[in-house]
């Protein structure tokens, strides 16, 4: 059998990437181009600013791509690229380069769903195996999604509001920590006490959907409180406190899901799947337990376009190809 190599595209928020990935479980080459230092000083993504960033990086990343891989256009297979969700303007630059590359190239062109892109990104550290409970934790998702095949997803909760990423963003802003916050969140909490019981929101008993807007008003209002009244507080303890009520709850869901449908393996995915506390609390809970739990490393739980190529190898080996008429799609559904 013949190796298929995917060129994957990635440019739906902040990073510019783009990877060529083997058989979709080996990494060839994985080039990110961040933005955060442009962003930071307006504390956010702006929007307009990652377009043109993307317009301005994409040839370089996808020729940097090429060159550490030490391959060129005759060993690519097809190019798989995020069409959505994300920010329209910097999906579109992506979707726009693939779909051009596609067309000069002559090569089969996959539309690939972000989340999928962040499930996968699991892929190349161990085989799955079905059923799977993937938690997807980022800056504009929180997910659970229940897998019983490569390529097929089922959404069994998701956030109402914020997502938990957001959360942390949101509530590292008020604490005037740097974008984006949450590994500074992450990294004062390991200084600080869980001595603050901010709210934690379970829903209804049989729910699996999150909700982040209640506690993160609960910290602004601790903190503006504290203020009025001229009162100092520590911010290691309001960032351990808010990590650990973001993190009770989402470890408490994922493991009541996992047992509830029988699962083969948990996932994690997402930005936020780099936090400590989350990594920890999850490895303690599923130790209990005999079902194996895979967190990806740091640099594959951001954005990346390793695992865009990773998800798109495996519609490729389904058969499945975009057409032409394929579209940055903001709100696209998994
Ligand atoms: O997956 P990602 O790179 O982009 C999205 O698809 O959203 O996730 C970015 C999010 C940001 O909200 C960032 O603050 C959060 O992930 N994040 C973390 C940590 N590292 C990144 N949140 C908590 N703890 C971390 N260590
Ligand atoms: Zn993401």
């Amino acid at each position: 059998n013949k190796d298929v190599y995917i060129l994957g595209i990635e440019t739906s928020c902040d990073e510019t990437a783009a990877a060529i990935v083997k058989n979709g479980t080996d990494i060839i080459s994985n080039v990110v181009a961040s933005q955060i230092d442009s962003h930071k000083r307006f504390g956010g993504v702006v929007p307009e600013i990652a377009s043109r960033h993307h317009v301005e990086q994409i040839t370089i990343v996808i020729e940097e791509a090429f060159q550490k891989a030490n391959l060129s256009w005759d060993d690519i297979d097809a190019i798989a690229v995020t069409e959505g969700p994300g920010l329209v303007g910097a999906l579109l630059v992506g979707v726009n380069a693939a779909k051009g590359l596609a067309f000069a190239k002559q090569k089969p062109l996959i539309g690939v769903h972000h989340i999928a892109g962040h499930i996968y990104a699991n892929r190349f550290e161990r085989e799955f195996e079905f059923p799977l409970l993937a938690l997807i934790v980022s800056g504009g998702h929180t997910e659970l999604v229940l897998m019983d095949e490569h390529g097929s997803y089922e959404l069994i909760g998701e956030t109402r509001d914020d997502a938990a990423g957001e959360a942390y963003d949101k509530v590292a802003r008020v604490l005037d920590l740097p974008y984006p916050g949450g590994p500074q969140i992450d990294h004062l909490a390991r200084e600080g006490e869980e001595s603050i019981n901010f709210p934690r929101a379970w829903l209804e008993e049989d729910s699996f959907d999150f909700s982040f807007s209640g506690l993160k008003s609960s910290v602004i209002n601790t903190i503006h409180n504290a203020s009025q009244r001229g009162e100092t507080f520590n911010k290691e303890d309001v960032a351990a406190s808010f990590q650990k009520s973001v993190v009770d709850v989402l470890t408490a869901k994922t493991y009541k899901a996992a047992a509830q449908y029988n699962v083969e393996q948990v996932i994690v995915a997402g930005g936020v799947a780099a936090n400590q506390g989350l990594r920890q609390a999850l490895e303690a809970k599923f130790s209990e337990t005999t079902i194996p739990l895979l967190i990806p490393p740091l640099n594959l739980c951001t954005d990346n376009a390793a695992m865009i190529a990773a998800a798109g190898f495996v519609t490729y080996q389904q058969g499945k190809r975009s057409g032409w008429d394929l579209n940055a799609n903001p709100s696209l559904m998994l």
